[in-house]
């Protein structure tokens, strides 16, 4: 197998050390906590935005073909009748007849058989159910006929009981309905992209592995449109033609051949991703993920087999992690063709489609990719590949990429009795950098907090300071420390933090301060 990653921690560990730290809480704690969940702490909720900034910059902000859209959670339920979600998003339920506990079917065929049977339909589980004589594994008891299980959350809007609304299941959907809107005041011309960030809710039968499947959670979307007949048009191929990644496509996994790793060019070449739109977006978001620190040999890209695609999808692709809990998906990447554009145009009578200046045609543009993406995934994803339990040092160091540290700078003094000046130096940094002001324990004691917390870097104020205005600037991921004079402190941060130079490139450039044995 080429698939050794091991990380170096259990999910379980990893909700342990975020609830200890700050980032992950459950819900509703004080009562008893609301499964599938979770609240963010002091560092989660800078991580979350840090995240959600770094996708906005990459895919909506330096793009001149995506634009954004911030739509509403609670929507017209004829937005989800159209979709397809009020009669297809459904999870198959299986109920104990003797302790009356309920399981996802799919996910628990799973746990008994090993077996892949993600998104099995009823008559698939309950065959299964029955060859295998799978019983309740809570108490025992025989398991009743499995059922459909709609996912939505549905509310009811103003004092007239009956008016339903729902809690949105994807971003996505107010993409559509908005499109012609959208298309119209940022003239839009085919292709562009459509993307937006927002929370989502699934009334999950079984949430698991911490923040993995949650019922209230964060999404990442976008929708790139293009004119339905140039899906192998591309004008950015060239860009990720030579780039490679793993590849598992549905051939492969019938084949029960492993994964291999092949370039975007080679892929297309062989009919694997079958669009050229499709293989770039696949590889602009792995590069997205490498680019933030994520080791490429934990992703894979994997083709959806037959029965596992969503009702709207023609071809989708999901791109994976390596997971403590196996392969699983991180983002998805639907081919949505036009299918939801044409819905609300039935349900809605009103006319979605657009004229493409190119070819001077009335088109109703396909979604050739739908890159979707849960926050809450990418954040464990990024946690996981941070993770190292450093035996040297004594401590953990989160090696988060500086763009996504909740805390970018620690500011510390000596000793106690230089706060005063430290605390200048702090001044001037906290207006532009997420800063911590850290006075307690021993320097060694700090430090070591700061990297179990992913400070990439780390001030002290010492005696010399005093003299040479100059303060150590510690590098979290090598301990590695060099003098700078306060002056300069705040334009080296930010190139440090905006990763313009690395801190072996300072090294050369900057007196290196021998560490003393064991700060601690
Ligand atoms: N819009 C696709 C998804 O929510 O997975």
């Amino acid at each position: 197998m080429t698939h050794t990653h091991q990380t170096s921690i259990t999910t379980e560990q990893l909700a342990i050390f975020c609830k200890q730290k700050g980032f992950v809480f459950q819900s509703s704690e004080l009562y008893g906590g609301l499964s599938g969940i979770f609240d963010y702490g002091p560092l989660g909720v800078n991580f979350k935005n840090n995240i959600k900034q770094q996708w906005w910059n990459t895919f909506v902000n330096n793009r001149p073909d995506i634009v954004g859209i911030d739509g509403a959670i609670v929507s017209h339920a004829k937005i989800w009748k159209a979709s397809g979600h009020v009669d297809n998003f459904e999870d198959i339920l299986l109920e104990c007849k003797k302790c009356k506990q309920r399981f996802r079917g799919d996910h628990l065929v799973e746990d008994v058989l090993k077996i892949t049977a993600d998104g099995l339909k009823k008559d698939a589980i309950n065959k299964l159910v029955q060859e295998n004589s799978i019983k309740c594994p809570n108490c025992k008891g025989e398991l009743a006929d499995a059922k459909q299980f709609n996912l939505m959350f549905a509310t009811n809007v103003g004092p007239v009981e009956g008016n339903t609304a729902y809690l949105r299941p994807e971003t996505a959907q107010l993409i559509f309905t908005n499109f012609k809107l959208v298309v119209e005041t940022a003239r839009l011309k085919l292709p562009f992209g459509i993307a937006q960030q927002g929370k989502a809710f699934r009334n999950e039968i079984s949430p698991r592995d911490f923040i993995f499947r949650c019922r209230e959670f964060e999404q990442m979307e976008m929708e790139y449109f293009i004119h339905p007949l140039k899906a192998n048009d591309c004008s950015f191929i060239a860009d990720v033609m030579d780039y490679s990644l793993k590849v598992y496509s549905e051939e492969m996994q019938h084949k029960k051949n492993k994964e291999k790793e092949m370039t975007i060019k080679d892929t297309l070449k062989q009919n694997i991703i079958k669009t050229q739109w499709h293989g770039y977006w696949l590889a602009q978001f792995h590069q997205w993920f490498v680019g933030l620190g994520v080791n490429p040999e934990h992703l894979r890209i994997r083709q959806h087999v037959k029965d596992e695609k969503s009702h709207y999808a023609l071809d989708t692709w999901d791109l994976e992690y390596h997971f403590p809990m196996g392969w699983k998906e991180l983002q998805g990447f639907a081919n949505r063709t036009d299918f939801d554009l044409h819905q609300h145009m039935k349900h809605s009578g009103k006319d979605l489609s657009i004229f493409d200046e190119e070819t001077k045609q009335k088109v109703i543009p396909h979604v050739v990719a739908e890159p979707a993406l849960g926050v809450e995934r990418a954040m464990l994803v990024f946690l996981f590949d941070a993770y190292h339990d450093d035996k040297k040092r004594g401590n953990i160091l989160l090696k988060l990429h500086p763009k996504l540290a909740p805390i970018k700078v620690g500011v510390f003094p000596l000793v106690n009795k230089l706060e005063e000046q430290t605390k200048e130096v702090y001044q001037l940094l906290k207006d532009d950098f997420v800063c911590q002001y850290d006075r307690s324990g021993s320097v060694g004691r700090r430090y070591a907090r700061a990297d179990e917390i992913g400070i990439p870097y780390c001030i002290t104020f010492d005696f010399d300071s005093l003299e040479d205005k100059s303060v150590t600037v510690r590098d979290r991921d090598t301990t590695s420390q060099i003098r700078v004079k306060i002056d300069e402190l705040y334009s080296i941060l930010s190139r440090l933090v905006s990763c313009k130079v690395t801190f072996k490139e300072l090294e050369k450039h900057y007196k290196k301060v021998v560490v003393k044995v064991n700060e601690k």
